[in-house]
């Protein structure tokens, strides 16, 4: 065993010709090893300078996000089986209501929710253009599977097609920003800070 070893290192070190090194394993693995360093050094420049922070994204950030969103998710040409009428607008707004005004607002425009800006990325507004050019399935999709590190979560098993459906109805036809009002749980929170506040002028006072 000791002798093949040795011969193949004296075998390495000896002047050897051209065809030689081509075949020489110990420098493939060495040039491996090499490569393979080269892109961890990267990987860990770009995770060491990487912002883990929920500031807003930047501008390049959003545009490949929004991208690659497109091209991903799917059920593009699903067409809605619901028929559009106000009576099922009506129900896919409550759903709407129900599930999803705690970070949308009442109105899918965020309205009175004061987290929408403090995520990252933050809450879309469901009536802006962007999300506007989803077609129906798109959405739907979205609904369904929720978008991956981004805090929109997926409803599969809470809420069924049908109802998923709907909402996409009602999500063409929003209300205009504001109209609904502010949902109940932070209106309570802002009353809450208000007493709060007014609690600690009072002290001060005395
Ligand atoms: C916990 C907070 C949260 C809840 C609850 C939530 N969403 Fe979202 N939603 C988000 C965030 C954050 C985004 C932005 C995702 C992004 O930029 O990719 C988003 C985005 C979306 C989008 C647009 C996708 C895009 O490209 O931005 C749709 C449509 C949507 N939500 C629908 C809903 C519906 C319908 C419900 C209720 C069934 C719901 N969301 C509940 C946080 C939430």
């Amino acid at each position: 065993m000791r002798g093949i070893v040795a011969s193949y290192f004296t075998e390495v070190d000896k002047p050897s010709n051209d065809s030689f090194h081509r075949r020489n394993p110990l420098r493939l693995i060495s040039g491996i090893l090499i490569g393979i360093a080269i892109v961890l050094i990267f990987v860990l420049l770009i995770a060491g300078t990487m912002s883990v922070s929920a500031d807003a994204p930047g501008q390049l950030e959003t545009r490949i996000m929004t991208r690659i969103k497109y091209w991903r998710i799917g059920g593009k040409d699903v067409p809605n089986p619901e028929p559009d009428t106000a009576e099922i607008r009506s129900e896919g707004a409550e759903h709407f209501q129900h599930h999803c005004q705690i970070c949308h607002g009442l109105d899918g425009q965020g309205t009175g929710v004061p987290l929408v800006s403090k995520m990252s990325p933050p809450v879309a507004n469901l009536a802006s253009p962007r999300v506007q050019a989803y077609s129906d399935g798109q959405l739907k999709w979205i609904i369904e599977n929720g978008i991956r590190s981004t805090g929109m979560p997926g409803w599969k098993g809470t809420l069924d097609d049908q109802e998923m459906w709907r909402i996409v109805r009602y999500l063409r036809h929003l209300p205009a920003a504001g109209s609904l009002g502010v949902p109940g749980v932070y209106k309570e929170e802002e009353e809450q800070h208000e007493h709060m506040r007014g609690g600690e002028e009072k002290e001060r006072h005395h």
